[in-house]
């Protein structure tokens, strides 16, 4: 994948802000993602390089933390909470059900979606939970799959999945259960 100038200049900017460079090591591996879709043999090399750190160190992180690929991943990346709140409330049902609708089997990409089984989206009280994308939508049940997935492929339509740039602060609570699922 081909480094720019401005890839460099915004991992600079980044890596300024941390007292040391490996700080910043979420953050520009953020940016790559964002920036690629995913991560290669050049963008790993790069982003050690960046960091001080070796390559090694970079792949560790990269497959440790599941919001990092090394497969291109569909425009709409659906996570399904399989943890034990959301699974007890039929999370695992829901997810084959959406898995079913969209023709993308469970742990792939099909077209532009990515489906896949998550641990724990830090929201159990409210389960079953879906993020899609950058938005997280809460206590959805397995039977309103079909629902969902209209409301968001209109969200999609609208633009209003777009990923956030990387270093944007996180979305909070008011778009959990938003009215785009409840409709
Ligand atoms: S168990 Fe699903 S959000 Fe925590």
């Amino acid at each position: 994948m081909e480094i720019d100038l401005e890839l460099e200049k915004q991992c600079d900017a980044i890596i300024a802000e941390y007292p040391k460079k490996k700080s910043a090591a979420m953050m520009i591996m953020h940016l790559v993602q964002e920036k690629f879709g995913h991560f290669d043999d050049s963008t790993i090399n790069f982003v050690a390089k960046k960091l001080g750190v070796e390559p090694i160190e970079v792949y560790g992180m990269l497959t440790f933390y599941p919001m990092y690929s090394q497969q291109p991943r569909g425009r709409i990346h659906i996570k399904v909470c399989r943890t034990l709140s959301c699974a007890l409330a039929g999370s695992i049902k829901l997810g084959n059900e959406i898995s079913r609708f969209t023709g993308c089997p469970m742990g792939e990409t099909r077209g532009v979606y990515t489906i896949e089984f998550v641990e724990c989206l830090g929201n159990c009280v409210k389960a079953p939970n879906v993020q899609v994308n950058d938005k997280l939508f809460d206590e959805i049940r397995p039977e309103d799959a079909e629902k969902f997935m209209e409301k968001i492929s209109a969200l999609d339509e609208r633009g209003e999945l777009d990923q956030k740039p990387a270093g944007a602060k996180p979305q909070g609570a008011g778009d959990f259960n938003s009215a785009a699922y409840k409709g």
